[in-house]
């Protein structure tokens, strides 16, 4: 496996499968949408299918679909079935808003996806409304049964809080966790895209919804054995089945354990989530480069990979958080 010029072992491949969703979560995207990437931009599923598996073969060992929303991307299960066939390929996971996961958890479980993350920020029917703008809450909890049903294993429900207005529900969310096969993470909103909007006081540190949840709800254990191979940091509230993470970008550096690259849908490799960094590989892709020619392409981002983000400086120029998957 590839390391980094500080050392951290890089093993985990984000894949943005599209920039395209059915949601407007209002800290990620403007009602209107963000400029769209145009078809020929995008990379085909053949494309993807060979960048994934020079990946694999240099020993990254972790991949994740994201969007965007990656269920609005035609020919999805078609592309899980042909990563899932990736000799070395073992843990394939995709992070989705669930809205169409009713359709299409049992054809993903079959075609070889492992699990998923998936958006929920309040379980308020109205309030989901307004936090998406388009979204039904009735669909995500149903699609999350049927992902369960489908064997797809663990489900995350990955919480973005946001003081004032949902972090009313950060013990709601954590109670959750006493029932089987909920499992919670809280995480602090980034200045990125239209969350910009809530940088400073918006974001609502880790250790306050800890401090919250442990008021309310009982003593929290840290939980080492955790699967987790994100910044997680995850616990157990007393006697609970599920557990409780804390992403948390901004007030608690993560990035000295940092282990992942991005592949945003054009086809570029972003070396981190806070800057715009990139190394174009849909270019010499299609310009007939060779398996060997792409792999050094990923070893040289995989050496220029920032130290960390420098948040405290400003925020940085990024792309929009829908071209990047989260
Ligand atoms: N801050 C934190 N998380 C975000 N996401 C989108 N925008 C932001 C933001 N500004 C998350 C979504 C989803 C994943 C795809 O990215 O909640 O879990
Ligand atoms: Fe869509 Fe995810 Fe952005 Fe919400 S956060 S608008 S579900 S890409």
């Amino acid at each position: 496996m590839p390391f980094d010029a500080y050392d951290r072992p890089i093993q985990y491949l984000r894949v943005s499968v599209t920039d395209r969703c059915n949601l407007r979560c209002v800290y990620c995207m403007p009602e209107e949408g963000v400029p769209k990437l145009s078809h020929q931009d995008i990379l085909r599923n053949e494309e993807i299918v060979r960048i994934v598996r020079i990946a694999v073969e240099m020993g990254f060992v972790h991949i994740r679909l994201t969007g965007g929303e990656p269920l609005v991307r035609a020919g999805i299960v078609d592309m899980v079935s042909e990563l899932a066939r990736i000799p070395g390929l073992d843990d394939l996971s995709m992070t989705t808003n669930g809205l169409l996961l009713r359709r299409y958890a049992e054809p993903l479980a079959r075609a070889g996806l492992r699990r998923i993350n998936l958006s929920l920020d309040t379980l308020r029917p109205e309030r989901f409304r307004q936090m998406t703008r388009w979204g039904n809450l009735e669909d995500v909890l149903a699609g999350r049964e049927t992902a369960l049903a489908a064997g797809l294993w663990p489900v995350k429900v990955n919480m973005v809080v946001i003081r004032g207005l949902n972090d009313d529900e950060v013990v709601d969310m954590a109670r959750l966790t006493l029932q089987p096969e909920w499992h919670v993470r809280f995480i602090e909103v980034m200045p990125l895209g239209a969350g910009a909007h809530w940088s400073g006081d918006g974001v609502v540190p880790s250790a306050e919804i800890r401090a919250r949840i442990e008021e309310a709800l009982g003593p929290l254990t840290p939980v080492y054995n955790e699967v987790g191979i994100g910044p997680a940091r995850y616990y157990r509230l007393p006697d609970a089945a599920g557990t409780l993470g804390f992403i948390s970008a901004i007030t608690e550096h993560f990035c000295r354990g940092c282990n992942r690259l991005r592949l945003t849908a054009d086809g570029r490799l972003l070396l981190c989530l806070l800057s715009g960094a990139s190394v174009d590989l849909r270019t010499p892709l299609r310009q007939g480069a060779t398996d060997d020619e792409l792999r050094d392409l990923f070893l040289q981002a995989v050496l220029i990979k920032p130290r960390g983000h420098t948040l405290e400086e400003g925020i940085p120029a990024t792309l929009p958080m829908s071209h990047i998957g989260g």
